[in-house]
């Protein structure tokens, strides 16, 4: 019996020692403290013992089944913190590293400038109308004056969606739209946004951005609008700059004007930017036609107005020197970088 007993306590550390997981110590337990373990099969066998050699065997078979416990819970020890170890140095964290940098982002430079216009016509009293991208025929053509006829209507020019709805050419039907909304009151507001035409190159894109100005109130005139005109150039481009109006043609107004501006080079002296002209053509503008006002209920007799549309892209190459116009659109961030 004490032989049965050393040999099952020298097999049982032997094995502990060996064990590896978890799991193998858990099928240690069963076999030796289970109900079918050794230490029930020895502690069963006690009664074939001579009475005196009992309580002899029963302290051992006690001893052998404390002994075999703490080691159980020793040795589970033991590989709970190897395996805390192991995974402490596989996830370890340098934190001593520099951190990543985070890249600060930036307005795209045709953000930057619809800023700039917004800021530069809300502090003249401006307020702010739009109107849809996909736009009736009716309010891009008809209500600008433009005749069924009229070459701007081409589907070559165009991006018609059906036969009364386009992508919206330009920025003025949200005139119409403005005044149908204002009339009989004073207008006075911009529209900044998108607009598309079949045009792809260097200088044009399918595309593109414009703000449109429009104020109808009574007693507008032309010096109104040069006015305001100068006083957005010299706020967008320095107050060096100076206009000049050029008589012109737009269905929409009468009389209607170029504007152009002394060249920010080299001053208006000539040079490859102004084409020695010392002169650079930014918008299009103009007296409200009498008509325009009338199919908003106004009465051109006693109200008058200006409107003016330039392009956001062309004023953003302007002023920082840009001569692509298809590097404000690719969004490379080496050149995004710059502004
Ligand atoms: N809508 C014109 C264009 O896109 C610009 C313009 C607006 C001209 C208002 C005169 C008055 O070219």
């Amino acid at each position: 019996m004490l032989e049965k007993i050393k040999e099952i306590r020298a097999a049982m550390e032997k094995e502990l020692r060996d064990a590896v997981s978890s799991e193998q110590l858990r099928e240690l337990k069963v076999k030796y403290l289970g109900k079918k373990g050794s230490i029930s099969e020895i502690s069963k066998s006690m009664g074939k013992l001579q009475p005196e050699e009992r309580p002899k065997a029963g302290q051992m078979v006690n001893e052998l089944r404390q002994a075999l416990e703490q080691n159980l819970a020793r040795r589970q020890q033991e590989l709970a913190d190897k395996m805390l170890q192991a995974q402490l140095a596989k996830e370890k964290v340098d934190i001593t590293l520099p951190g990543r940098p985070v890249k600060l982002g930036s307005k795209h430079p045709l953000t930057q400038v619809m800023d700039d216009f917004k800021e530069i016509f809300l502090g003249m009293g401006y307020a702010i109308a739009e109107g849809p991208q996909v736009e009736l025929d009716y309010y891009n053509f008809e209500r600008m004056n433009l005749p069924a006829d009229h070459p701007a209507r081409d589907m070559q020019d165009s991006f018609y969606i059906d036969a009364k709805r386009l992508l919206r050419t330009h920025t003025s039907p949200v005139q119409a739209r403005a005044m149908d909304r204002l009339c009989p009151n004073p207008v006075k507001v911009i529209s900044p946004g998108t607009v598309y035409r079949r045009d792809d190159d260097a200088t044009h894109s399918p595309m593109f951005h414009q703000v449109e100005g429009l104020v109808v109130d009574e007693g507008i005139s032309l010096a109104d609008l040069k006015g305001t005109l100068l006083n957005f150039v010299r706020q967008m481009f320095g107050e060096e700059r100076e206009i000049r109006l050029r008589p012109s043609f737009f269905p929409f107004t009468e009389p209607s004007v170029e504007v152009d501006i002394s060249c920010m080079l080299c001053g208006g002296s000539g040079c490859r930017t102004c084409k020695d002209t010392g002169w650079i053509e930014i918008l299009g503008a103009g007296m409200v036609h009498p008509n325009v006002l009338k199919m908003s209920g106004y009465d051109p007799e006693r109200f008058t107005g200006f409107a003016f549309g330039m392009g956001v892209e062309r004023i953003a190459m302007l002023k920082y020197g840009i001569d692509d116009m298809r590097v404000l659109f690719e969004n490379d961030v080496r050149f995004l970088q710059q502004f």
